[in-house]
């Protein structure tokens, strides 16, 4: 696999707006994140590694996740250890000295369907004893990988910290539990922390042979090997993309900065449409392809876009890297690793 950041450079397009995170606090800190092998885990690993953090541990069970998404820093200690098994002993052991928590690994969303009682021992009772680990070895702060399927609802014109919590998968019941257990959390035991809601990530890497695959990823891939891209339905469901690297940054930047207590949208506040979205990318891919429909998929008659005003009162959270570009980006790493 060609490493994004290599890409990058030989392309000359590197971003790494490390301005916008890097403060003091992380100097000299030990720094943990779950799901580090992950694609946003991995992410923040690369961006902090361009910081003064003296260590990086990383716990991923490496189902989903691979080292070889990770630079090569002596920073670096990664843990293989699944969530949904390993005893609070064991987590103390491997946090020990932990000042920051960034906690990315869980079962994803489609496992509410095929694996209901994983989603249940990672994402719940596996969080339970990471906080309990995190309690006992006096980690300062926690920021949390929460979702947009808390809300429930998949029809809205913008979604808002403000809606009342309605998930109907066990995915989204998890991430509402991550967050409530974050403020119970902070009010009896004065941890702080910030949850976010990413809406719909993208970008570089997102798939590594294993996990996850977006309908960008596949269809750039198809479109790398002389295939139409493929739309579930009529394309006319909408949904709000955000580039790897605002959410990389903007994540660390809710650890650095004083917000605490809070639940916080990551999104770029844009609804692209699927029809929208593959025409841009048939155009990036210089194809003259059309896209071939298929039967409908449960996004039918959705559009989730957020609203970020929170994220930006208390962040100054900003999308960066436009759709176009972060598309573009996204293709050429597709395209040297098909
Ligand atoms: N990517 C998105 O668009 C998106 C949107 C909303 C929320 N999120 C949340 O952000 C987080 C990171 O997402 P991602 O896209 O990087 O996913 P990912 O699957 O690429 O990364 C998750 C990582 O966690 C590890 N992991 C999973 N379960 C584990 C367990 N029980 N024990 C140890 N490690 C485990 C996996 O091996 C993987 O490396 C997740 O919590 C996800 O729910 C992501």
């Amino acid at each position: 696999m060609v490493s994004y950041f290599c890409l990058e450079k030989k392309l000359d397009m590197l971003y790494l707006n490390t301005m916008n995170f890097n403060s003091n606090k992380l100097d000299k800190a030990t720094v943990t994140i779950t799901g580090g092998c992950g694609f946003i885990g991995s992410f923040l690993v690369k961006f902090l590694v361009s910081t003064a953090v003296k260590k990086i541990i990383v716990i991923d069970h490496l189902k989903y996740g691979s080292k070889n998404r990770l630079p090569d820093d002596k920073r670096i200690e990664v843990h293989k250890l699944d969530l949904a098994e390993v005893n609070e002993v064991a987590l103390e052991k491997v946090m020990k000295g932990t000042h920051f928590l960034f906690h990315l690994a869980a079962e994803k969303h489609n496992q509410s369907f095929d694996t209901p009682a994983d989603v249940f021992e990672a994402n719940i009772a596996g969080f339970y004893r990471l906080m309990n680990a995190a309690k006992s070895i006096g980690v300062k702060k926690v920021v949390f990988s929460s979702s947009l399927y808390v809300y429930g609802a998949t029809t809205k014109d913008q979604f808002s910290e403000s809606d009342i919590p309605r998930p109907h998968t066990l995915y989204g019941l998890s991430k509402h539990f991550g967050e409530e257990l974050l403020h119970y959390n902070f009010k009896q035991f004065g941890i702080d922390y910030v949850a976010i809601r990413y809406f719909f990530v993208y970008g570089p890497e997102q798939y590594n042979g294993t996990g996850y695959k977006s309908v960008i990823v596949k269809n750039f891939e198809r479109l790398c090997n002389g295939l139409a891209p493929i739309i579930k339905g009529d394309g006319k469901q909408s949904l709000d993309y955000i580039y790897i690297d605002d959410i990389a940054t903007f994540t660390i930047k809710a650890m650095t900065s004083t917000a605490t207590d809070i639940t916080l949208n990551f999104g770029s506040e844009k609804a692209y449409t699927i029809n929208e979205l593959t025409k841009k990318m048939i155009a990036i891919a210089g194809s003259n392809l059309d896209p071939v429909y298929e039967e409908k998929d449960i996004t039918h008659n959705t559009k989730r876009v957020c609203s970020a005003v929170l994220a930006k009162e208390q962040l100054g959270f900003e999308e960066t890297v436009g759709i176009d570009e972060g598309l573009k980006r996204t293709y050429n790493w597709v395209k040297h690793n098909k």
